[in-house]
């Protein structure tokens, strides 16, 4: 017997005395023969005092336990990193596969028949779903929700999409401190996940999309009754996979799941995060991500989901309009519904459940959709040899085709000690370039490519310039801004070579971004390079670690050794 407690026996050379010490032991508890005999679900703990976003997971806890019991089986809660936003230096996509790492290690190295794993705050759900499809056990994803929106002077208002908008205006003088700490204490009004079409919220779509969450899991408030309903009904179908042995991820994870989730990243003008993590959890699987598919569909799927920050509405408003069931009914045949999911059933059969909302105006038709394309481009070019991101659905359309004048940042420390000189040399028409903020340059490729319009710049109006980098952006951001150039300068990419002054040529339409300067002159400033070292920081330890191995954001910025065939 290799299931429920007699799983993965801990090695002491002797099978029987290796179960009964582990009963001894776990009879410490207070478990009866009979709840030690039964299938187990493991359920991942993520709730942390620095995890706001978690706040809602000791509930969840609760209700999926009570759900596992329901159903005949024993549910055994176990911690794993959790990781928020705010409180991970020096980023969090830095410890993202940490926490995958963390996460597959300890489904394997503990006896559980099926796992539910819980997460939310931007880098937890990728990290897990990386470490489920590796560890391939049956497994339910649950996301903690959608913060409900606050309000402020009658204005409705969403982290951190509005966050930015409203610092952008403080910056800019149009508001004062006292406004600007009373905004502070309203944008975040409960617990859960930032409540725009965020990297948070767009995994937790994906993932609905891929068959891996129960419908509707996606959008549900996190304080809702609903959310801890979903999250007994979502133990009950975990109880019934660990019975049943399956479905593993490898079973019902196909090429057209993961294409469904591609067509719903552009629908729901998702984050540009969300490309960067759904490339990850693919490389783990066998079915490998091609980018210029991924345009191609861009130009083919419309963005329906009126969210900021590419539309109006939040996340609670999608939910109540019907939310990714609907969506993907909208979508009709760019999604394959013969697609399956975690209970069995197909997409038709969730799709054929969407609920029917009269006057919702946040999930669009295909006729009258946000916008006629895809949320997110690929770019190439001289500038970009494996390519670049931008989310032009939230981009200002006059920018979408524009030359201007370098203005280079080395780092973003230096972006930060210089941007609002006065002295600066910037006009509106310039591009604004960043470097040195890639996976390893900065390192973890901080969320720095929204880099702030110069306050010289914004206290005369403007709001948006074409902004360049090896960065990424938070999904939440709003802007012509190009991220995730790759290769990144720290490793010797083209950025590297730009100079103050140069003229760079973005045209989002053909899919371009130049830097135009004649080849020869190029390849002297590549030859002038001073030769790659290894960094101070990345001496020791885990650091070590990501340096030697981080992959680029076109092969999700996963570990080499980690992907579906390690190193090889
Ligand atoms: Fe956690 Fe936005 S900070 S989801």
């Amino acid at each position: 017997m290799t299931d429920g407690l007699r799983k993965g026996l801990a090695s002491y050379g002797d099978a029987g005395f290796s179960l009964f010490l582990r009963k001894a032991f776990i009879k410490a508890m207070g478990y009866s023969d009979d709840a030690l005999d039964r299938p187990i679900v493991g359920i991942t703990n993520t709730y942390s005092d620095y995890n706001p976003c978690h706040g809602n997971v000791p509930q969840i806890l609760e209700a999926v336990k009570r759900g596992v019991m329901l159903s005949g089986a024993m549910p055994f809660v176990f911690p794993t990193i959790s990781i928020a936003e705010s409180f991970s230096h020096p980023t969090s996509m830095y410890v993202r596969n940490l926490m995958a790492m963390d996460t597959e290690e300890m489904i394997r190295a503990q006896p559980m028949d099926a796992v539910v794993v819980i997460g939310g705050c931007d880098k937890t759900l990728p990290a897990q779903i990386m470490a489920a499809v590796s560890a391939d056990l049956p497994t339910v994803v649950i996301p903690v929700g959608p913060m409900v929106v606050g309000h402020h002077k009658g204005e409705v208002l969403g982290a951190c999409t509005d966050c930015r908008r409203l610092w952008g205006k403080y910056r800019a003088g149009e508001i004062d401190d006292v406004e600007i700490e009373a905004v502070n204490g309203r944008l975040a009004p409960s617990v859960g996940t930032c409540m725009v079409m965020g990297t948070a919220s767009t995994m937790a779509c994906i993932t609905e999309a891929l068959g891996l969450s129960l419908p509707m899991s996606a959008t549900i408030p996190a304080p809702h009754a609903e959310r801890f309903r979903s999250a007994e009904a979502s133990g009950r179908v975990a109880a019934a996979m660990a019975k049943a042995k399956g479905p593993k991820p490898s079973e019902f994870l196909t090429a057209s799941s993961f294409r469904n989730a591609q067509v719903v990243l552009q629908a729901i003008g998702g984050s540009t995060n969300g490309l960067i993590h759904l490339t990850a959890i693919q490389h783990r699987t066998r079915h490998k991500v091609d980018l210029d598919a991924f345009d191609k569909l861009g130009r083919e799927v419309p963005v329906l989901v009126d969210l900021k920050p590419s539309g109006d509405h939040y996340m609670e408003h999608f939910h109540h309009a019907g939310g990714v069931p609907k969506l993907m009914k909208q979508l009709g045949d760019l999604i394959d519904l013969d697609a399956k999911t975690i209970t069995g059933a197909t997409l038709r059969e969730v799709v054929a459940q969407a609920e029917e909302v009269p006057g919702q105006d946040a999930i669009r038709g295909k006729t009258n959709p946000i916008k006629p394309e895809g949320a997110l481009a690929i770019l190439y070019g001289n500038l970009a040899p494996r390519g670049a991101v931008i989310k032009h659905s939230a981009a200002s359309p006059k920018l979408l085709q524009h030359t201007g004048r370098a203005v280079v940042f080395e780092s973003v420390e230096d972006m930060t000690n210089r941007v609002d000189d006065p002295d600066l040399d910037v006009n509106a028409d310039d591009v604004l370039v960043l470097r040195n903020a890639g996976p390893k340059g900065a390192p973890g490729m901080p969320e720095a490519g929204y880099l702030p319009i110069p306050k010289k710049l914004a206290r005369g109006g403007v709001k948006d310039m074409v902004r360049i980098s090896d960065a990424r952006m938070s999904g939440t951001a709003f802007g012509t801004i190009v991220l995730h150039i790759t290769p990144e300068s720290a490793v010797g990419g083209p950025l590297a070579l730009v100079k103050n002054g140069d003229m760079i040529r973005l045209d989002v339409d053909k899919r371009r971004i130049e830097l135009l300067v004649d080849e020869a002159e190029l390849k002297k400033r590549f030859a002038a390079q001073a030769p790659a070292k290894t960094p101070d920081w990345a001496k020791r330890g885990y650091a070590w670690l990501f340096n030697e191995t981080i992959l680029q954001a076109d092969e999700g910025c996963d570990f080499d050794f980690m992907r579906e065939n390690g190193k090889g």
